[in-house]
């Protein structure tokens, strides 16, 4: 049970006093009854706003695919996000939507997005070693004993003393390859290529645990259950 005022404001409806003035305005019903203070407490499920069942009251797991040119933080001076993706009242949810771990700008795949806030910590506590899996083109052809080099735990990224933890290698093409990370380090696939002489043109995540794209297009999102991860 939680307040309605609280509850239409964590559902990204407007501020609590917005909703304080909704309910004054007898927009607010609980269990088919106009709702006279803000302050009653109600199950999200009895509440209707405007006639209309409550909009998404349930937490949110979304697995989105990211396109190229959207960046995960809110920050809007980093540019377009992929919150834009969303409708727009999911975007003023309180706890907000927020992306499990990031994608660069440049990278397009697997996007995980919720607002079950644990759910973020654990699936990015490197304790939790989720597999990863990245698809990269390079610059070069693929140099070789590079799947001995990724395997060994001796890579060490620019500026880190801490080596990488082993990372699963396939080569696809010359210069196409498939890499599983069981961490989430800043620009980890670009910078443990770079470390090995390449440059990656193009990134993409096709498979985040269990998880995979479909036929989901660049753009498109589709709900998970919330208790996917258990
Ligand atoms: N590694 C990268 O370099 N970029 C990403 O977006 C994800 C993993």
């Amino acid at each position: 049970m939680r307040r309605l005022d609280q509850l239409l404001a964590n559902l990204g409806y407007g501020s609590r006093r917005q909703a304080r003035s909704w309910v004054e305005g007898g927009r607010v019903t609980v269990a088919g009854r106009v709702a006279d203070d803000a302050g009653d407490k109600a199950e999200a499920a009895d509440v209707r706003f405007d006639g209309e069942p409550l909009d998404h009251p349930e937490p949110l797991l979304l697995l989105v695919h990211k396109p190229v040119g959207l960046v995960c933080s809110h920050d809007e001076r980093e540019g377009p996000n992929v919150y834009s993706l969303l409708p727009e009242r999911w975007r003023l949810r309180n706890p907000p939507v927020t992306s499990i771990g990031r994608l660069d700008k440049d990278t397009s795949g697997l996007l995980l997005l919720t607002d079950i806030t644990p759910l973020v910590h654990r699936l990015t506590s490197p304790r939790h070693k989720v597999p990863k899996v990245y698809r990269a083109t390079l610059d070069r052809d693929l140099p070789p004993g590079l799947g001995e080099r990724f395997a060994s735990s001796t890579l060490l990224l620019e500026g880190e003393d801490a080596p990488c933890a082993p990372a699963a290698f396939t080569a696809l093409g010359p210069r196409e390859a498939e890499l599983t990370l069981t961490e989430g380090r800043y620009h980890q696939v670009r910078r443990m290529f770079a470390a090995t002489g390449a440059t990656v043109l193009t990134l993409h995540r096709v498979r985040f645990g269990d998880l995979e794209l479909g036929d989901l297009a660049p753009g498109q999102w589709r709900e998970l259950l919330p208790n996917h991860f258990g």
